[in-house]
């Protein structure tokens, strides 16, 4: 999963990328993502370390991919093009270190996340056969049809999967892999009696609100048919809220969906082990 949802973020920055330059990405960005929760001792040898000395040369790698693209003029539709064509306020253009930042942050953002989820509808079909059978209900007549007439899986059929769009709404809101964000006050603010000062930390915890059955009746059964009626506002956000809410949400959206056909309608899946 996570190799997928590494292709997808590539991809989705990129466009098309050199094999060499996807190669070498990948090989740092692994590198990275292991050390990312170490002990932060910096002595050879540790993932620590091994960490910081991968993010350099994540750096030279994306440093070189932004020259040539420069040299190219490639105006292309992609983040890294957003990002190589956008100016501040004062009509600056990006350093390339803070285009090279954003590009890992993307990266970072969008692949585990991406990746815990998809993980979690394996779980969650497999735990529920009735349901599977309902999505490969759903599922395999599209693949027949797309079989038939020797074809892709359509922008167009994603949009009617609604056994499996409410699958995946329900696991993230069962799983709710970001359990909570950081805000800041940014004024005293009064709360049902309490007063949260200017410049406290506030956590909204996703998770509780997900699992609260003020909002979800029996909050821990995995029941995709809640979301035949929509949720209260602000009672389901899994990609967050307001202006720093997720920029991925209907990218990742697709990406489980199209998953999710394919682990369906070609394979079938067992736990093994204790
Ligand atoms: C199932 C997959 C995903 C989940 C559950 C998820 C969830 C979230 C959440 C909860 C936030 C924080 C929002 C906040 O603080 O209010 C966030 C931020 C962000 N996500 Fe995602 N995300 C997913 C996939 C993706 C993908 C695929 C991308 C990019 C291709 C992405 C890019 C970002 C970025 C750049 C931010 C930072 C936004 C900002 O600070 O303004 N995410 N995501």
């Amino acid at each position: 999963m996570k190799k997928l949802s590494f292709e997808v973020g590539i991809l989705t920055i990129f466009g098309h990328l050199k094999d060499n330059y996807r190669g070498e990405l990948k090989k740092n960005y692994l590198i990275v993502d292991k050390g990312y929760n170490s002990f932060p001792t910096n002595i050879p040898g540790t993932l620590y370390k091994k960490a910081l000395q991968a993010r350099k040369r994540l750096n030279e790698i994306l440093s070189d991919i932004i020259r040539e693209r420069k040299e190219q003029r490639l105006k292309k539709k992609d983040l890294s093009g957003c990002l190589l064509n956008s100016r501040d306020d004062k009509g600056e253009v990006l350093s390339d270190d803070k285009i090279a930042d954003n590009i890992i942050g993307v990266l970072f953002a969008a692949q585990d996340t991406t990746a815990s989820v998809m993980t979690w509808i394996v779980k969650y079909l497999h735990d529920n056969p009735k349901l599977l059978e309902a999505v490969k209900a759903e599922q395999k007549p599209i693949r027949k049809l797309n079989e038939e007439g020797n074809q892709h899986l359509s922008w167009t059929q994603t949009r009617n999967m609604p056994v499996t769009y409410k699958v995946i709404l329900e696991s993230l809101r069962m799983a709710s892999i970001i359990s909570f964000t950081f805000r800041e006050a940014v004024a005293d603010v009064e709360y049902k009696g309490y007063l949260i000062p200017k410049g406290w930390k506030v956590l909204p915890l996703f998770r509780n609100i997900h699992h609260s059955p003020e909002f979800f009746t029996d909050p821990q059964k995995f029941d995709p048919s809640r979301f035949e009626v929509a949720p209260k506002p602000n009672t389901f956000m899994p990609f967050g809220n307001g202006v720093h809410a997720c920029p991925g949400n209907e990218l990742a959206k697709l990406e489980m969906l199209v998953m999710t056909h394919h682990l369906v309608s070609k394979f079938r899946w067992e736990v093994i082990g204790p």
